[in-house]
């Protein structure tokens, strides 16, 4: 083993979900919009999505996703320093769903903040984890994810409200020696921002005609934001490689944010990763922007197809415009892909 290889670093020991009891098909949309379970298949892949119940929100969907990997990883909710969460469809503007998540579950010794980098959420949440557990500052922190997208949809704009759906995911990252990351990176273009946004009660983003829109709602320009996400993130899988000094090829699992099937087809076919290499959530959870990753990562971890060991390259983007990724051996240290 080299001295690099044993420095000490992070590792993404459990993962937990929650999803929202009801289902939401595309016929369901249908009746609600002008638009068909045909157009909504071939134009986005998605078939249906969660949807929160009218008294859950965010803070309701982390708690029980952060409760999920708690169990699942077996560690008390004292043994937790750090919650950091991932959303932008918090349930006030304070206090933070990780305030409201550490308090419910008794995380007695936990601080709480809560990041805004919509769809690229859990990824930057894996960048700020490895960071600090890497550099010892930290033994353990959770990063939750979480949206409630349904109830800030503008059921008039069939274009966009056809997109999104609800979800949570939690990712418990710990020390390990070696270290489990091979690469993380971020980057953001702010020149973008209008054409993903969510309407703000200040001041109105540029562009923004005045007097038509109800705070709060997503608005969004669906081409400018597929054409920036396949070019970035194509660009950014390669730089991710060059990093970790892999191909392709060597990788087990591209798991992108499951925006858009046909995003993930033209990364695809742009990089080179086989498109029967990448795990999504996008039929069945529609965009679930921050909590896409983790929803796509836990039915594979459920049925044997992500093991321990094997290199997963994940890849966050979304509004702001914001995006992060990193490529890292899956679970606790020490695991080997052959165990
Ligand atoms: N049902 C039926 N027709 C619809 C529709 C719907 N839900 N939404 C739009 N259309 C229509 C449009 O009115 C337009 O009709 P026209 O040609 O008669 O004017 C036609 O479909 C094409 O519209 P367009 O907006 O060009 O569609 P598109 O092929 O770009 O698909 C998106 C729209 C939103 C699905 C696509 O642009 C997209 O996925 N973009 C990325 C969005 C995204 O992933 N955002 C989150 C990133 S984190």
């Amino acid at each position: 083993m080299t001295n690099a290889a044993a420095r000490r670093g992070a590792c993404v020991r459990a993962l937990g979900t929650y999803s929202p009891a009801a289902v939401r098909t595309n016929q369901d949309l249908a009746r609600m919009v002008e638009t068909s379970d045909e157009w909504i298949v071939r134009r986005t892949g998605i078939r249906e999505r969660r949807i929160a119940a009218e008294h859950e929100y965010t803070s309701d969907l982390c708690t029980a996703a952060t409760r999920d990997l708690l169990d699942r990883a077996g560690v008390a909710p004292d043994d937790v320093e750090l919650v950091i969460a991932g959303t932008t469809t918090p349930d006030y503007a304070f206090p933070s769903v990780a305030a409201m998540v550490q308090d419910r579950l008794g995380m007695t010794r936990a601080g709480a903040v809560d990041i805004q980098a919509t769809c690229a959420g859990f990824a930057y949440g894996l960048h700020l984890a490895n960071g600090l557990v890497s550099s010892g500052v930290h033994e353990r922190v959770v990063v939750v994810v979480g949206e409630t997208l349904s109830k800030v949809m503008d059921y008039a704009d069939r274009a966009t409200c056809i997109l999104f759906g609800d979800g949570a995911g939690a990712a418990l990252v710990e020390a390990a020696t070696p270290g489990r990351f091979r690469a993380s990176v971020v980057g953001a273009d702010g020149s973008g921002g209008p054409h993903l946004y969510r309407t703000g009660l200040s001041r109105r983003i540029e562009g923004e005609a005045a007097g038509t829109l109800a705070p709060g709602l997503v608005r969004q320009n669906g081409r400018e934001v597929f054409r920036w996400a396949v070019e970035t993130v194509s660009r950014s899988v390669c730089r991710l490689l060059e990093r970790a000094r892999l191909t392709a090829d060597t990788l087990d699992w591209f798991v992108p944010h499951s925006a858009n099937v046909r995003i993930t087809e033209a990364v695809c076919e742009r990089t080179g990763i086989p498109l029967d290499r990448t795990l999504s959530s996008i039929e069945r959870c529609g965009n679930t922007s921050a909590a896409s990753i983790p929803l796509a990562l836990a039915p594979a971890i459920a049925d044997g197809r992500l093991r321990p060991g094997q290199t997963v390259l994940l890849y966050g983007f979304g509004g702001g415009l914001v995006h992060a990724g990193q490529i890292l051996e899956w679970g606790p240290a020490g695991a080997t892909a052959h165990t």
